[in-house]
Parts: structure tokens; sequence; C-alpha cells
């Protein structure tokens, strides 16, 4: 059965754990819808798995749609989420809407926009207008620079309540979801439970309502390999499906992350 917002939204009310994994060709997009992954993201981590960038900051529109396309085609099931690449969404809210009709055109069917109250016009812009968007808040790679690093984000009460309250207008703007990235868990906690729609976390502990880790770093092959928050299922499973369905079953029973991948 394909999923859509919708499925979304009553696995949400229902309290189903919703499992997501970025991807970014038609053949894993395949293999991972086929073990019963909920949501396919088209990351703008491509850059760094992919093209072996340092940051996300190099990824194109033309990249991301590319990608997009290699993931519609070998999809029927899972949500695709697609990332706005950086410079594409921050000019104007119009200018916003132009790329991300591109985007849908090539299959997507959410897109994933990096930014907290700045971008709450630009979501309610483009959420008016037929597109969905997950927003993205704590650590935000597109800002790396400015952060200073790929640190965790919100330890002070300062930056908490700034999340907090950047969470909730986001949602008042009309975003679907909301992806929390390197932050207390005990702070995703609190934003989960304020808000009435789906959060993902990745390095955000265990109580939101979906996770999500890069595939790369879950099998095991990118460089990410020490990362605290990331786990690799290759180990133990004498295949990529199974290592997939072992994230997918951990994640729906509330095991994946543990304390040991929390902040
Ligand atoms: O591009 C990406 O992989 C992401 C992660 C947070 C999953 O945005």
């Amino acid at each position: 059965m394909k999923i859509t917002q919708s499925t979304l939204q009553k696995m949400y009310v229902n309290k189903e754990k919703i499992s997501a994994l970025t991807c970014y060709d038609a053949s894993f997009a395949t293999l991972l819808e086929n073990v019963g992954i909920d949501i396919l993201l088209v990351g703008d981590s491509l850059g760094n798995v992919l093209q072996g960038a340092d940051t996300t900051l190099s990824v194109t529109l033309k990249d991301a749609i590319y990608h997009t396309r290699c993931v519609a085609n070998g999809s029927s099931k899972a949500l695709i989420m697609v990332d706005m690449p950086f410079g594409t969404f921050q000019i104007t809210p119009e200018n916003a809407f132009k790329n991300a009709a591109q985007l849908m055109a090539a299959g997507a069917e959410i897109v994933k926009i990096e930014g907290g109250r700045i971008m709450a016009k630009t979501v309610e812009f483009l959420s008016q207008r037929g597109i969905p968007v997950c927003s993205h808040i704590g650590l935000m790679p597109q800002s790396v620079h400015q952060l200073g690093g790929y640190t965790v984000q919100g330890k002070t009460v300062r930056q908490a309540k700034q999340l907090l309250e950047d969470a909730v207008l986001l949602e008042e703007a009309g975003a679907s979801m909301l992806l929390m990235e390197l932050i207390p868990s005990l702070l995703a906690k609190k934003i989960t439970e304020r808000l009435s729609i789906p959060t993902i976390g990745i390095g955000a502990g265990i109580n939101c309502s979906a996770q999500i880790l890069v595939l790369y770093d879950m099998l095991g092959i990118s460089t990410n390999k020490e990362k605290r928050f990331i786990k690799n299922f290759m180990i133990g499973a004498n295949s990529i499906q199974n290592a997939v369905k072992n994230y997918i079953d951990e994640v729906k029973a509330g095991e994946f992350p543990g304390p040991e991948h929390e902040f």
C-alpha cells in the first residue's frame, strides 16, 4: 500500500513509530521499501556519501532533481521526501516555491527545509500552495560554517527555549513534519509532546515519532562510523535486506536509538 501524508498521520495518531532512511537511487529505493521502510529521504547528504564532499553545500537543485527521479523510478510504496539544497529556498518564498515545484515534478512528495522561525513564511507559502514541508531544526548541516561544526544543539536553556519556540512556529506555519538533528533527547521529547505533527529524530533520542539515519552510515560504509548516534546494522546481519529489516524492527519496537546513542 502506498504511504501518504495521511498514512503517516494515522500512524502518528496510533503512536506507531515511523521508519525512515536516506536513499539516492532506484535499486536501493526498491530494496528499502520491499523490506518495509516508510519514508525515503533524498537527502543532501548525497553531497557527502555519493559526491565525497566535506559538506552538503555543493549539492545543486539539478543534483537533487536527478536523484529524486532515480528514487521515484524505483519506488511505489514509501513516501518520498526531498531536501531542498542550500541556496534554493532562502531568497524568497516565491523562489523557494519555484524550486520546490521542480522537485515535486521529479517525484518528491514532501520537501525538507532547514531552518527555524526564519523559514516560517516560506513554510507557510509552500504548504498553502500544495507542497507539504518537513522543517529541519537543531544541527542544520547547511549552516555548518555558522554553527562552527557538527555539534549537538540546544544544550543551554536559552537555545532549548528557542528551538521549542521554532518548532511551534513552524507547525503553526503549516509544516507537516519536523526533523530534529543532534539535540538532547529530553528536549526532543518535550518538542514531540508539544506538537501535533510527527517528529523525526536523528541523534535526538527515542521519543520522536520517527527515526532516520543516513543509509550509508547504518550500513557501515561511510566515514561517520564513530559518531555516537549511528548504529551499524550490518554487524550481525548476513545481507543488506536483513540489516535494514533489523533497523526497521528496532525503530518500530522503540529499541533504536538506545541510551548509548542519545545526548
Ligand atoms: O541529508 C540528510 O541525510 C539529512 C539527515 C538529517 C537525515 O538531512
